[in-house]
């Protein structure tokens, strides 16, 4: 059954280009969260009730619960305070990129409402690592654990890459309780090629030399890769990494008819679920269940997230679904995935992850 914010917000938002609606929603919600009692009043409409069951603790943080939002969303840190209140166990901010750049062109986010997906390119629009870490600087508490998408800015050579990741890492090392090396997202020329031995170990070794706290590093990788890159993607990561998040956008375009919108960039929603559940299982046999995995790509319910985990995913993330239900679909997940782990008799979410790899 469609909730209010379907049937009442999203067909008014949707007349609005979708990267304003975006914005608008961020600098509403900002300004909003400032106000006297308004994460109180979200925090009674939108946050579930704590459930043991939901609770684990995962590269040494502690996690109420497993839904946490995936990087893009808040890519400046401007919501921290009000996006827990929404139930989110744990928040990525970013991609942050070391200097301020503008990403591609707009128009660069699309929606594809009938298969409830989105196509981005939009390049790493950032503000630059100075002003994001200022930002993270004055927030003196937060209430979930926070994550940091570390972007590259375009047109920086492979052999750089590790140099760059390592000066951005050192700036915003104090705010994040764990990091993400961003190698998988399409929109920035060459990328993608970062996940390659040669390259990513000596991305990873340069960030560790920087990590005297050890906080987690984790690699989030692409959907589209090759069996065997993705074999040497989880030895790397054994060696040199805490955590793989699986997946980013893809670049193919499963299950979308040829007279879909055809547009250039980065899928995400309903229709790359089954791939990154897929790409989640194969890590999580290749590593062996060694390695803790965020599994993202088309979740919009708790019956989505119970089959990451049972995949392999101790942690899940959304995006996409937040666009299309609302802010309600956090809590949604979360019952519902509670109700799953108790009728296939789980006494906790550790005990589920990975039981149907
Ligand atoms: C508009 C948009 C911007 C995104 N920006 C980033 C980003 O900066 N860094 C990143 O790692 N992933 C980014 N993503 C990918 C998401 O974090 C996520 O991996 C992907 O959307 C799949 O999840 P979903 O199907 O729940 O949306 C972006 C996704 C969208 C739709």
């Amino acid at each position: 059954m469609p909730n209010y914010y379907e049937r009442w917000v999203y067909p008014l938002l949707s007349r609005l280009d979708p990267e304003t609606a975006h914005d608008w929603i961020v600098s509403a919600t900002e300004f909003t969260s400032r106000l006297p009692f308004s994460q109180q009043t979200a925090a009674l409409l939108w946050r579930k009730r704590a459930s043991s069951i939901l609770g684990s603790h995962v590269l040494g943080l502690n996690f109420e619960n497993p839904i946490g939002l995936a990087a893009g969303f808040d890519k400046e840190g401007r919501l921290l305070r009000f996006l827990p209140q929404l139930g989110f166990g744990f928040i990525e901010v970013g991609a942050v990129t070391l200097k301020p750049q503008p990403g591609h062109p707009k128009p660069r986010l699309f929606r594809i409402p009938e298969y409830e997906a989105l196509i981005n390119r939009m390049g790493f629009n950032s503000e630059g690592v100075e002003k994001v870490s200022k930002r993270l600087s004055r927030l003196k508490y937060h209430s979930v654990p926070i994550g940091i998408n570390l972007g590259l800015n375009a047109e920086i050579p492979a052999e750089e890459a590790p140099s760059r990741y390592a000066e951005i890492f050192k700036i915003l090392e104090p705010y994040g309780d764990y990091f993400a090396v961003n190698v998988s997202s399409p929109n920035t020329t060459g990328l993608r090629d970062l996940q390659e031995r040669r390259h990513l170990e000596r991305i990873l070794i340069s960030l560790q030399a920087e990590n005297p706290r050890k906080k987690p590093i984790l690699i989030k990788i692409s959907p589209d890769l090759e069996e065997k890159n993705i074999e040497a993607l989880c030895e790397i990561a054994l060696k040199l990494a805490s955590g793989l998040i699986a997946t980013n956008t893809t670049l193919q375009r499963p299950g979308l008819p040829p007279e879909a919108p055809q547009r250039r960039g980065g899928l995400s929603g309903a229709p790359l679920r089954f791939i990154s559940t897929q790409i989640i299982a194969k890590i999580y046999r290749m590593t062996q269940g060694q390695i803790p995995i965020i599994g993202v790509g088309g979740v919009f319910s708790g019956a989505d997230a119970f089959e990451k985990i049972r995949a392999g995913a101790s942690l899940i993330q959304i995006y996409t679904a937040l666009v299309y239900r609302g802010p309600g679909i956090v809590s949604e997940i979360l019952s519902d995935l509670e109700d799953l782990l108790k009728s296939n008799g789980f006494d906790s979410l550790s005990a589920a992850v990975g039981s149907g790899a």
